[in-house]
C-alpha cells in the first residue's frame, strides 16, 4: 500500500461494479461468439485479473492464451513503442476467432501492435475487448475500433484490478486513481 496516507489510491470503480460490468461484457461476447469457440488472447500483464473474471462470465466454449505487450515499462509514460513477446504459435491462432483482451486502451498503440502481430498468424477474425477505454484519447483518431468495453476510463492515473504503477497496486480489488499529490506519477 502507499507509504503516505495522502497518497493512498482512491476508489473510482469498486469491485461490485467491476464485477457487474465484466458480467455484462461476458454475456455480450457469449451471444456474439456462440458456436465459434473464440480464443481470448490476454495482453499481459495488465489483463490477467480482468481476463480471469471475463472467461468465467462467458458461458459458451472458449479458450484462453496470453501475449506479452509492454509500452510503459517501469515508468509512467508510454515509451511510444510496444514490445511484444510470448506469442502463441501460429498453428494455435490460424483459422481461429481471436478476441484481444486488454485492461485499458489509452493511445491505442498496444492494441494496434497486437492486431498487426496477430493478423500475421492468419486468424479467421480479430475482435478487440478492453475493461477500460480512455474517451477522447488518441486511439479514436487512428480509427481503432474497440468491440467490447466495460467502462469508460475515469480520469487520472489508474491502478488496481491488474493495473499498476511500476508493478505496484495490481492486487487491489477496486479500480482506483492515484491522487494528484503523489509526485511519483503523471497522468496517462
Ligand atoms: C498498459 C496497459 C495496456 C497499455 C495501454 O500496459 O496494460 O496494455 O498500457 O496503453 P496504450 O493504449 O497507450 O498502448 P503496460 O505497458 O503498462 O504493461 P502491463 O500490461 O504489463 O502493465
Amino acid at each position: 500500500m502507499a507509504t503516505r496516507s495522502e497518497s493512498a489510491p482512491r476508489v473510482r470503480i469498486d469491485a461490485g461494479e467491476l464485477s457487474r460490468g465484466v458480467a455484462r461484457l461476458g454475456a455480450e461476447i457469449a451471444a456474439d461468439y456462440a458456436d465459434r469457440n473464440p480464443l481470448l488472447l490476454g495482453a499481459l500483464k495488465g489483463s490477467f485479473i480482468f481476463l480471469a473474471d471475463l472467461v468465467r462470465a462467458i458461458d459458451v466454449p472458449c479458450e484462453v492464451d496470453f501475449i506479452m505487450a509492454a509500452s510503459y515499462g517501469a515508468g509512467t509514460v508510454s515509451r511510444g513503442s510496444v514490445d511484444i513477446d510470448h506469442l502463441p504459435s501460429g498453428s494455435a491462432v490460424a483459422g481461429r476467432h481471436v478476441i484481444l483482451v486488454d485492461d485499458i486502451v489509452d493511445t491505442g498503440r498496444t492494441q494496434r501492435a497486437l492486431i498487426d502481430t496477430v493478423r500475421k498468424l492468419d486468424p479467421a477474425s480479430i475482435g478487440t475487448c478492453a475493461l477500460l477505454v480512455k474517451n477522447g484519447s488518441a486511439h479514436k483518431r487512428s480509427g481503432l475500433r474497440i468491440d467490447y468495453r466495460a467502462f469508460d476510463a475515469p480520469e487520472g492515473f489508474l491502478v488496481g484490478y491488474g493495473l499498476d504503477l511500476a508493478e505496484r497496486y495490481r492486487n487491489l480489488s477496486d479500480l482506483c486513481v492515484l491522487p494528484d499529490d503523489d509526485e511519483t506519477h503523471v497522468k496517462r
